[in-house]
């Protein structure tokens, strides 16, 4: 009888096996005849992936990859002037015309137009990556925070929740660390202390996907990045203000004489920790206790990690491996350490290695080689 039973569940065991092999073999010839890439995932079948803030420097470098790959993206962006639209437009270029690749200009402020895309789109996967970044602009205009990081991931939540969306993966920031000087940074440390908008606006996310999480077992996972760099990256940041400064023989200023260590992290390293981490929607922490809770899991389907380089740079030795690579020496004005700055910020990354045996692993000699190439290319210097 337990013989027979065996030998049954032996011969369904095969059928799904076979089915499971045929119907591998069928999605590549379909990739094949419809022209897009195998990838080198050839096990898995691609997914239809939203990509928000697909002509921004961390989306469209995201949906490179898993075109790649030989995912479905559909990439919304609103191309704001918040840096110039033309490089938003340039980096759109590299894909904009794959096969695979779908662009809607759109706002995530726009309420029923989102809902409409989730509805007609079905998405597996979400990647939101559409923010008004920048620490010192909130200063500025706080309102474009609350619109587009408030209201408009709002929009995103609702859109995953209605839709069943499988893993939304979003971006965190570094900045949600704010006062804290404990170091390295830890997710498993609180972050009660933010100093800017940009980063209340960053850690409310965090607060936001919890609930959509623990209501409606919406699996979320925040990525706080640190400081990415790299070719195609934002203007408004350090490494392209420096440059754009040494190559006009401006002088720059340095804080501290330099003696900040910071986790820079290159852009490839970046997208290859959102890929693995999208693939593996967050599950819950069955060991989470409310009696001693962990900032970082929940009994919740969601999950926080930072995504940095662990492997602290001093601000001189990055400004001397830029200098090498544009060939030319900086004016610099060395000056003290500023009040409120914090000497040294660099990102615990021991829950990444171990849950997704992985790390990043760019030289900052390299990265910043391929940065000046690429710089001194588009600018056509
Ligand atoms: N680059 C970094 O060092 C860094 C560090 C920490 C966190 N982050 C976060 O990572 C994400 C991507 O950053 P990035 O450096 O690629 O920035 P980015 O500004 O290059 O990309 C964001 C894109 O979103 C688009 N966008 C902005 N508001 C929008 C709206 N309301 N509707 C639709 N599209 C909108 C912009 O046009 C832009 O193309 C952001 O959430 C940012 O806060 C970046």
């Amino acid at each position: 009888m337990q013989k027979s039973a065996r030998g049954v569940a032996r011969a369904v065991e095969d059928v799904f096996h076979k089915v499971y092999h045929n119907l591998k073999k069928l999605v590549r010839a379909f990739r094949v005849v419809s022209g897009s890439k195998t990838d080198r995932w050839s096990n898995r079948l691609s997914k239809k992936i939203l990509v928000t803030g697909s002509a921004g420097f961390i989306g469209s470098a995201l949906s490179i990859r898993l075109l790649e790959r030989g995912d479905q993206v559909i990439g919304i962006d609103n191309h704001n002037d918040y840096y110039d639209p033309a490089l938003k437009e340039a980096r759109l270029a590299r894909h904009a015309d794959h096969p695979n690749y779908t662009h809607i200009r759109m706002n995530l402020e726009d309420r029923e137009g989102m809902a409409n895309l989730f509805k007609e789109q079905q998405f597996q996967g979400v990647v939101n990556l559409a923010a008004q970044a920048g620490v010192r602009y909130s200063l500025e205009n706080p309102l474009a925070y609350i619109d587009t990081n408030l209201v408009g991931f709002g929009h995103i939540l609702e859109g995953c929740r209605h839709n069943k969306v499988e893993h939304m993966v979003y971006a965190s920031s570094s900045s949600v660390y704010g006062s804290n000087t404990k170091m390295p940074f830890s997710v498993h440390d609180n972050v009660n202390h933010p100093v800017s908008l940009y980063a209340a606006t960053k850690k409310a996310n965090e607060l936001m996907a919890h609930t959509y999480s623990h209501l409606y077992n919406l699996p979320t996972t925040g990525l706080r990045f640190f400081t990415v760099y790299g070719p195609w990256d934002r203007p408004d940041m350090a490494l392209q203000k420096f440059t754009r400064a040494i190559l006009a023989g401006e002088k720059i200023q340095v804080f501290n004489c330099g003696k900040h260590r910071r986790d820079f992290t290159y852009i490839d390293d970046i997208v290859e920790g959102v890929i693995r981490i999208l693939d593996r929607p967050a599950p819950p922490n069955p060991e989470w206790s409310g009696e001693n809770p962990d900032s970082a899991t929940s009994k919740a389907p969601w999950r926080i990690y930072n995504i940095g380089n662990n492997n602290p740079v001093e601000l001189m030795d990055y400004i001397e491996a830029l200098e090498e690579a544009l060939e030319t020496k900086a004016n610099k004005e060395l000056l003290p350490l500023q009040p409120g700055d914090v000497p040294d910020t660099y990102a615990d990354v021991d829950d990444l290695v171990r849950e997704f045996n992985y790390k990043p692993s760019m030289s900052a000699n390299e990265g910043i080689q391929n940065f000046a190439k690429w710089y001194r290319k588009y600018h056509q210097l």
